[in-house]
């Protein structure tokens, strides 16, 4: 059997520009909110990622035609031949599946959706969404692993409510949303998520001729509008701000000066603030974020919050550069117990790091070094590549797969500033 791998040596400074495509965290929301409105949607600044071909799979079962137009540049077509039901094979491949249930209850008022899978880090539950949708006039019954949904109201149409979510949940919120644009009535989502692919998906909603306010706050006011009244839009996907963090790490850890092209420094914030700490430079220009970095970093003590707090999806990138950063950093998880497993393929490449429940103590060593290691999710795999740009000798990287579901040719653009990588097929 033939496995990929990347093979990552210890390189000199970075130098060079590299382009930040488009979030996966807000493309495959816009996808699946296609399904609310019949014609051609064309979306731009599109990663070439795995994820996006497993959504474009999931919306072709359920009714939708996509094609590549060119590289980056996707179209959809909703001729309104929609059957909603999610088959298993597809739903369980990715997480954002999920988010097919708010758009299809609130245009076909019923659903067969398979629990969603995804990646693998702890208990990921949907009773936020469900109790959410619930108070809008959804019911829900759960059979052999499947979420019948249906809408109990006289007209099958969803009715707005005023919903106060118990923790600002992505998913729960975008669910909620995508469900109450063609509910009669005005929803409230209060502690709504405020991520900058929320707000992403608020303003393509918008351009279909939603009528949201609130957008990017705590509180979205959402005034359903008639139902097959939204049509199809085109928009352009908001930048990958993880994607962007993970070549500032990789200039961090190995040193040099970089331009981010296209990178939004105002989606980012803490995180710059953090990285300064740190040590690196960043200052935003008109192309992007130019980061530059020279010298040890400085260790620092972090917590992952909801948006605007230090995402969660950062924190594999940050305990790598506190795993080579001069002093002790406490790294606290706020949003998902557990999610430290590749701690010990850190550990493999000479980290010293104890991680335990909710936290995890990094004592910064001056050098690591490399070794085989296995990516156990995207950004953990993500981190551990730049592990192996801050380790002596060679490391190997297993699990590529992983990488390649969230990662626009990761290993080609470090290439492109410098860094000693490469993809090898071995058997
Ligand atoms: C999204 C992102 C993921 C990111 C996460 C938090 C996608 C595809 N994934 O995931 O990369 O790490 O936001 O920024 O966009 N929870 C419940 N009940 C619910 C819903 C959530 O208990 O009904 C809990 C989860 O288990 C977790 C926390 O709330 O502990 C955050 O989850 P949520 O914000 O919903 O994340 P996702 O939308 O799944």
């Amino acid at each position: 059997m033939t496995e990929e791998r990347i093979v990552i040596r210890r390189a000199g400074p970075l130098h060079g520009e590299v382009a930040i495509p488009g979030a996966k965290n807000s493309v495959l929301k816009l996808m699946a909110a296609s399904l609310l409105a019949d014609g051609c949607f064309t979306l731009t600044n599109v990663p070439d990622i795995a994820d996006v071909g497993i959504m474009a799979d999931l919306l072709t079962a359920i009714g939708l035609r996509s094609e590549q137009v060119q590289p980056g540049t996707m179209r959809l077509v909703n001729d309104g031949a929609i059957v909603p039901v999610a088959p298993y094979e597809l739903v369980e491949r990715i997480r954002a599946s999920i988010n097919v249930l708010g758009p299809l209850l609130g245009r076909c008022g019923r659903v067969s959706l398979s629990l969603p899978g995804g990646d693998d880090f702890g208990s990921r539950p949907i009773d936020m969404h469900l109790k959410g949708l619930e108070a809008m006039g959804a019911t829900f019954v759960l059979r052999h692993g499947v979420v019948e949904a249906s809408v109990r109201t006289p007209d099958e149409r969803l009715h707005g409510a005023e919903i106060t979510l118990e923790f600002p949940s992505v998913g729960a919120t975008e669910n909620i949303l995508t469900a109450a644009v063609y509910a009669k009535g005005t929803t409230v989502i209060d502690h709504a998520a405020r991520e900058p692919e929320l707000a992403d998906l608020c303003n393509f909603l918008v351009a279909m001729g939603a009528q949201i306010e609130g957008i990017g706050s705590p509180r979205l006011v959402i005034h359903g509008v008639e139902p097959g009244s939204l049509h199809a839009t085109d928009h352009e996907v908001v930048p990958d701000r993880i994607q962007a963090a993970t070549y500032l790490a990789a200039v961090a850890v190995s040193g040099g000066e970089v331009v981010l092209r296209g990178a939004r420094g105002d989606h980012m914030e803490m995180l710059l603030r953090r990285f300064h700490e740190m040590g690196p430079t960043i200052t935003a220009s008109p192309a992007g974020l130019a980061v530059w970095a020279d010298g040890r970093l400085h260790s620092i003590d972090v917590a992952t919050l909801p948006y605007p707090g230090i995402a969660t999806d950062y924190k594999p990138l940050l305990v790598t550069m506190l795993a080579v950063a001069d002093g002790v950093g406490i790294v606290t998880e706020n949003l998902y117990p557990g999610r430290f497993r590749y701690v010990e393929e850190l550990q493999r490449l000479g980290a010293d790091i104890r991680a335990d429940g909710h936290h995890a103590v990094v004592r910064g060593v001056p050098r690591l070094s490399g070794a085989p290691v296995r990516a156990p999710d995207i950004r953990a795999g993500a981190a551990l590549v730049i592990a192996g740009l801050a380790a002596d000798g060679e490391t190997t990287l297993t699990g590529v797969q992983h990488i390649d579901r969230g990662y626009d040719d990761l290993v080609g653009r470090l290439a492109s500033l410098g860094a000693d990588i490469e993809r090898v097929v071995s058997s």
